[in-house]
């Protein structure tokens, strides 16, 4: 064990942490366990590298085998999703939202997302996340009763406020998003439509949730979360034509794929995590088994037994 001599302070550390992680109850839905195998591709010397640019178009030497990783990573995701384009490279989630925002916006442009005490993430507009500090932030909630999204108030508020993109995905909403209705009022007002799946990428593979992909611009997922791999995020552009939400725009005259790209980088990022990549590329190969789609069956399955007992308890 190489990093327990060297460095034992760090490893004794880790090993507190993966015991606490062997005798807790993680009880946390953005978090989760990797498999071994993308533990390995982790750790690996891919970290070692730089690799600005995109495969066949670095700014560095020496990158065949990182295209080979890269590409083969957006492969994945573009099968697994069945999407036109992927973009492997966000560092992570939040990174990947403001990608988004900066491929298809202008500072000060209306954005309309879910309230961040109602269960929508920093980056749908919070006052001081970059969302609502260079965007002016709208937001929806949910209904008081029901605890639901009421989509008769999204579309009330997004006639009202004409945002230029509507963000559909929560950090904490236990409740099934109706990307369809989304996309239907994201059409109304001419808006771009971001789906922002992050917690629900794995029930969506398993056919559990409903797909964002016939009807959002642009889909964010973290990696990390239900689709168990490494942290990360990716970007993904569904096939125009499969697209029912279609916008006019002055930017959707150019190719969204490429404005998400050049977000990234030269936007917003340097070189890509290429161990990361790796790492993203195993999870996707593990989520092609039949085993995952039965895992995010399971996870329904257990939710549901969760809720029932916590109400029959008198919660
Ligand atoms: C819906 C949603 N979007 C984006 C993010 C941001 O991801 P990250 O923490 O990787 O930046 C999260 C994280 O919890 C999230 O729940």
């Amino acid at each position: 064990m190489m990093l327990q001599k060297s460095d034992n302070e760090v490893y004794t550390i880790i090993q507190h942490e993966l015991e606490r992680q062997r005798h807790v109850l993680e009880m946390i839905p953005s978090e989760n366990f990797t498999s071994v195998a993308v533990m390995e591709a982790l750790g690996t010397v891919l970290t070692n590298k730089y690799s600005e640019g995109y495969a066949g178009r670095r700014y560095y030497g020496g990158n065949q085998f990182i295209d080979d990783v890269e590409t083969l990573a957006i492969e994945r995701a573009k099968k697994l999703f069945s999407v036109e384009h992927a973009n492997v490279q966000p560092y992570s989630g939040s990174p990947a939202n403001q990608a988004v925002y900066f491929a298809l916006l202008n500072p000060g442009d209306t954005v309309l997302g879910m309230e961040l005490a109602m269960g929508g993430h920093l980056t749908h507009g919070y006052k001081l996340n970059f969302s609502g500090k260079y965007f002016k932030a709208v937001s929806y909630g949910v209904d008081k009763t029901t605890h639901r999204i009421d989509y008769d108030d999204v579309r009330e508020i997004a006639r009202r406020e004409k945002p230029k993109m509507i963000i559909a995905g929560a950090t904490a909403y236990p409740r099934e998003f109706d990307f369809k209705k989304f996309a239907e009022i994201a059409s109304e007002v001419n808006a771009y439509f971001l789906a922002d799946i992050s917690h629900v990428t794995g029930l969506i593979i398993a056919g559990v949730h409903q797909s964002p992909f016939e009807h959002a611009d642009v889909v964010m997922t973290t990696t990390h979360k239900t689709l168990r791999g490494p942290r990360g995020a990716m970007l993904l552009v569904p096939k125009k034509a499969d697209r029912l939400h279609d916008i006019y725009h002055p930017a959707s005259k150019k190719d969204l794929a490429q404005l998400i790209d050049s977000a990234i980088i030269p936007g917003l990022q340097g070189g890509p995590h290429n161990h990361q990549t790796a790492a993203i590329a195993v999870a996707m190969k593990e989520a092609m088994e039949p085993s995952f789609k039965e895992y995010g069956r399971q996870v329904v399955k257990n939710a549901k037994v969760l809720a029932d007992s916590l109400i029959s308890g008198g919660l």
